[in-house]
């Protein structure tokens, strides 16, 4: 009986309190604050649930954990918000001890040009009055595009529960002189303002990385390869996604003229970025490559980015293939990585990335080649056939075939060594024949797929298209013109002697006595801007050494 009473209780408390709220209580129907009608399904949605000419009602201006709210002002105007506090939602559903945190951040996506003196800043606070008087708040200023900020509630707790002292959180935004820190006099609409903000128990929503995670893998006249780092190390802690999944991470690609536009005011906006006038991303592209049946990605020409898993040397990383580009022209690309919530992947928020800069080729000497059956870990440009100048996917069978041609007999021979045998009678207890076999067809690949440059460098060797590598590229490539290669680096020589069995006698060529046949066939590895050396394999082996120049 006691238990129905109570419920009752609560429950017509819950009914008048309602009531009051839709009814007449507008705690700011007589001020002059504009409230923001908070977007219910993240981007771009912009969900209007109050109709002008309604009565406004305090909801209408909350903003939601985790959901960013898009809101344009000018000068003059004030935006305002409130978030409720649930020291439940916090920290993954662990009951917080102290305090409730709350991460403020958001991105400036457009803004008028030429605006330096002028500031958009945000206020917050536990205290209501801060809606009236922003001043009695703390503050932050968006710079670079971006905004973070952090808020903290202490936490009344008892045995059985533990809520937030403060019940809201109040957000102000205005355009400030920066020169005389007064807000911003009324402007006209054109000298709008349009931004993201969003509160989260959980985390920073907007987020960004000094670190360009993103590397040019290599270009040709008309294509790019890029990958990222190894998405396998940041999985593992807390996240709640597979790193298999190709939407976590996406590319945006600029023109060089129209990157430098954006880094000047917007660095660090993850909206600035999705929402400017990039030349291709891979969110544009996703679909069109998925409804192309199984054609080979090097057959596309037009202008796209396609993603790839892959998974090379112990760790896995996304790679993107942009095709359709212009000869000898620089671009700016832009890595972003989608974060997760307790759902697993989010589609609202984010990290941005450092940009990278690639620089297309300006003759079609070198073809960039990846996606071999064989050579599987061969993704860099390589000397034009003449035999398939037009068609890359050719070009790499090509080459593959070679290559596999070359390791035929090399496979049999394995056979013939008691490799797999018991582990006494192997020829070495930590190497397999799988070992020897991997190194063998990395070393395979690497000597008959030259790498292909068209630049000139000290490591480089320039080849007379009639003088190659090795005979079977005069023969079967017929390389459409000289070019520089980069040689194979010597590390994976000595991986392959390292991992093979001493009956085969492989031998790698002495630096100090063989030194000419050596820097024709191998080089260095060295810690350069570019590559000194082309390595096929777990790049994480190779041996750092200094070249002696005497
Ligand atoms: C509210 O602002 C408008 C223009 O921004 C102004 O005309 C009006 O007088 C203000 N009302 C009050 C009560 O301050
Ligand atoms: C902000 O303004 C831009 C153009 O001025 C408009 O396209 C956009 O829809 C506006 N956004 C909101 C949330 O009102
Ligand atoms: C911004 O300033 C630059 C140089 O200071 C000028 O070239 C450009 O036209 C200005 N843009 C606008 C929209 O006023
Ligand atoms: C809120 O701020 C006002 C003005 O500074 C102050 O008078 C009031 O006591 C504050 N309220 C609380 C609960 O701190
Ligand atoms: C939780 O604690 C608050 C304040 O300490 C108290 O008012 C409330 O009744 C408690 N709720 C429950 C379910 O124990
Ligand atoms: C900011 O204030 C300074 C000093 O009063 C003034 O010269 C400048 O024009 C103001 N800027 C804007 C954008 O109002
Ligand atoms: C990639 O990350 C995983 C997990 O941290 C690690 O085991 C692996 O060695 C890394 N791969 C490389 C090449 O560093
Ligand atoms: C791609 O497809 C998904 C689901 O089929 C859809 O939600 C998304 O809007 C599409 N993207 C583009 C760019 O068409
Ligand atoms: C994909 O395959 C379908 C049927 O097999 C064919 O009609 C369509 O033209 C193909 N699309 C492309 C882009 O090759
Ligand atoms: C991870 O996300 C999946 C849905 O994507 C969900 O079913 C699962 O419960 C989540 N795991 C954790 C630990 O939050
Ligand atoms: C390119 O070569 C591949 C493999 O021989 C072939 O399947 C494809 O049709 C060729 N593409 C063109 C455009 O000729
Ligand atoms: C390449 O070699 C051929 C034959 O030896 C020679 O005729 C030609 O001049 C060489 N080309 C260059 C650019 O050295």
């Amino acid at each position: 009986m006691i238990v129905w009473q109570l419920l009752c209780v609560i429950y017509c408390l819950l009914v008048t309190t309602i009531q009051g709220i839709f009814q007449d209580f507008n705690p700011f129907a007589d001020r002059n604050i504009s409230l923001k009608i908070p977007s219910i399904n993240g981007w771009g949605e912009n969900k209007n649930i109050m109709t002008t000419g309604q009565q406004t009602i305090i909801n209408s201006d909350s903003i939601y954990e985790w959901t960013p709210i898009l809101s344009n002002i000018t000068g003059g105007k004030k935006d305002s918000f409130v978030f409720t506090i649930d020291a439940e939602a916090s920290g993954y559903g662990f009951a917080p001890t102290y305090e409730v945190l709350m991460f403020i951040s958001g991105n400036i996506c457009h803004m008028p040009a030429n605006k330096s003196d002028v500031e958009l800043t945000i206020y917050y606070s536990f205290n209501e009055s801060i809606l009236d008087n922003p001043a009695i708040g703390q503050s932050a200023i968006f710079q670079d595009g971006y905004i973070q900020a952090l808020a903290i509630s202490p936490v009344q707790s008892s045995s059985s529960n533990a809520t937030s002292t403060y019940s809201n959180l109040y957000v102000v935004t205005e355009l400030i002189n920066s020169t005389t820190q007064q807000p911003l006099p009324s402007s006209d609409t054109s000298e709008n303002w349009e931004y993201r903000l969003s509160i989260s128990e959980n985390d920073l929503v907007f987020q960004w990385d000094v670190r360009p995670w993103v590397e040019i893998l290599d270009t040709d006249m008309n294509s790019a390869l890029l990958s990222t780092g190894n998405v396998t190390a940041d999985a593992k802690v807390y996240h709640n996604y597979s790193i298999y999944d190709p939407s976590l991470y996406d590319l945006y690609v600029y023109s060089y003229e129209d990157s430098v536009q954006l880094n000047e005011n917007y660095n660090l906006s993850l909206c600035a970025v999705k929402n400017g006038p990039h030349l291709v991303s891979s969110q544009d592209t996703s679909n069109k490559t998925a409804t192309t049946n199984n054609t080979s990605p090097l057959e596309h020409t037009n202008l796209a980015i396609q993603k790839k898993i892959t998974e090379y040397g112990g760790s896995v990383s996304e790679m993107f293939y942009v095709s359709g580009l212009n000869a000898s022209t620089t671009y700016v690309a832009y890595l972003t990585k989608k974060i997760s919530n307790s759902d697993g992947l989010s589609s609202v928020g984010g990290i941005l990335f450092s940009q990278v800069y690639f620089t297309t080729k300006s003759t079609d000497a070198c073809s960039l080649i990846f996606d071999l059956d064989f050579c599987s870990d061969v993704a860099y440009s390589v000397p034009t056939s003449s035999f398939s100048v037009d068609n890359k996917t050719l070009m790499a069978q090509t080459y593959d075939h070679i290559a596999e041609a070359l390791y035929a007999n090399f496979s049999k021979a394995l056979q013939l060594i008691s490799c797999d045998a018991d582990e006494d009678a192997r020829y070495s207890p930590i190497m397999s024949c799988d070992d020897c076999a991997e190194a063998y067809r990395d070393w395979v690949c690497a000597v008959s797929i030259p790498r292909c440059s068209t630049t000139s460098s000290q490591y480089y060797i320039h080849r007379n298209k009639t003088h190659n590598r090795n005979d079977y590229l005069n023969k079967f490539i017929k390389p459409l013109d000289d070019y520089y290669e980069i040689l194979p680096c010597i590390d994976m020589c000595y991986t392959l002697v390292r991992n093979c069995p001493s009956d085969f006698g492989f031998a790698c060529p002495n630096d100090a006595t063989t030194e000419d046949l050596l820097y024709q066939s191998y080089n260095f590895y060295m810690d350069t801007d570019y590559a000194t050396c082309n390595y096929i394999g777990n790049s994480s082996l190779i041996e750092v050494r200094a070249l002696d120049d005497t």
